[in-house]
Parts: structure tokens; C-alpha cells; sequence
């Protein structure tokens, strides 16, 4: 196991489609993936896609809750290594909230995303993994996935005002929690 280093953003790995994993059960692709958690859980962040250390494989792991009842229980969420996956967005529904990348330290943005997705894959022991999933867990996997065809999340915004950096986050929270509070008092009235 090794930490390893972080590709950011401007590196050419993280522009190029990412190849397909040719035999996801070998033990150099179990090696990268445990090299890859420990990487994630050390920067830490909940995801990590395998061109952020610089191997060009269509490979990301993630930690998300993947029921309510795990997510109401708090503590580590589950690790998930997707091996080649298919993303299918379902249904047109879209919605914006804060996003950050391994790749691009210190900063936030607001980034629309599919409420609502399906996505399938292979995992380390071959097994199919085949889910359909909302909102963060949601968000992730197309955040993850993004890095396999070169995308960064920027490049997903309608709206560069919603880049910030993370030191500054506080005046968004700040801001939403006064939004929140007149919207209460008007529904009170
Ligand atoms: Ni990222």
C-alpha cells in the first residue's frame, strides 16, 4: 500500500479519455485500488478516480452512504471500486450543489448534476455492480466518472460565479442560512 501523488488540474492525464480496465479481476488493478483508498482516505476526500494518480484506466472508487438507514448511521460509508462503468442519467432532472476535487485543492463549485442515475460496472472479484441512485450518491459517481472522459467539474458549471475558494465558503453558508430564515418567516406570515 502507498500513498500517491495527486494529479491537478492542468496535468495532460486529466484531459485524456481514460482506456478500459482489459482484466479487472488482475492483482496489479486490486493493488491500484488499494493504493487509491489509501490516497483517498489521507487527502481525505469521498472519491477518486484513477487518472488522479496518473494511471489512464477507466477505474474510480468512492465511499458513499448506499442506503437511507446507512446514511442516518453516520460512520464510514462503504467503499465501492467501479471497473468500467456505463452512467445512464434517468430522467431529465437536474439539480446544483457544491462540489470539490482532489484535483483542484482549496476550491468549491456549484455544479448541476442528474438527480437521478444508473450506473453499472464491474467490481474487483468481476462481480457486477448495477445500481440506481439520487442526489449525493448520485452526484459522486458522475463526478468520479467525469475524470474517465477528462472532464473536471468546472467544466460542467453554467456559471463561473459559483467558484469559489473553500476558505471563503463560509459567506455561501452564511448566505444560505439568511436566505432559509426569510423564506421561514414569509411562509409564517
Ligand atoms: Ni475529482
Amino acid at each position: 500500500m502507498a500513498i500517491l501523488k495527486i494529479a491537478r488540474m492542468g496535468h495532460p492525464v486529466l484531459r485524456r479519455p481514460a482506456d478500459d480496465v482489459a482484466e479487472p479481476t488482475a492483482p496489479e488493478i486490486r493493488a491500484l485500488a488499494n493504493d487509491m483508498l489509501e490516497t483517498m482516505v489521507d487527502a481525505p476526500g469521498v472519491g477518486l478516480a484513477a487518472p488522479q494518480v496518473h494511471v489512464p484506466l477507466r477505474m474510480v472508487i468512492f465511499r458513499v452512504p448506499l442506503t437511507e438507514v446507512e446514511s442516518l448511521a453516520g460512520g464510514d460509508a462503504p467503499l465501492t471500486v467501479l471497473i468500467n462503468p456505463v452512467l445512464e442519467p434517468q430522467g431529465e432532472e437536474m439539480e446544483e450543489n457544491w462540489e470539490g476535487c482532489l484535483s483542484l485543492p482549496g476550491l468549491r463549485g456549484l455544479v448541476p448534476r442528474y438527480s437521478h442515475l444508473r450506473y453499472h460496472g464491474l467490481g474487483l472479484d468481476g462481480e457486477a455492480i448495477d445500481r440506481t441512485v439520487d442526489g449525493f450518491h448520485a452526484r459522486v459517481v458522475q463526478h468520479e466518472c467525469d475524470h474517465l472522459d477528462g472532464i473536471l467539474y468546472p467544466q460542467r458549471m453554467r456559471d463561473l460565479t459559483g467558484l469559489i475558494f473553500e476558505s471563503e465558503m463560509r459567506h455561501v453558508i452564511a448566505e444560505t442560512r439568511a436566505r432559509e430564515q426569510a423564506q421561514a418567516e414569509a411562509e409564517e406570515q
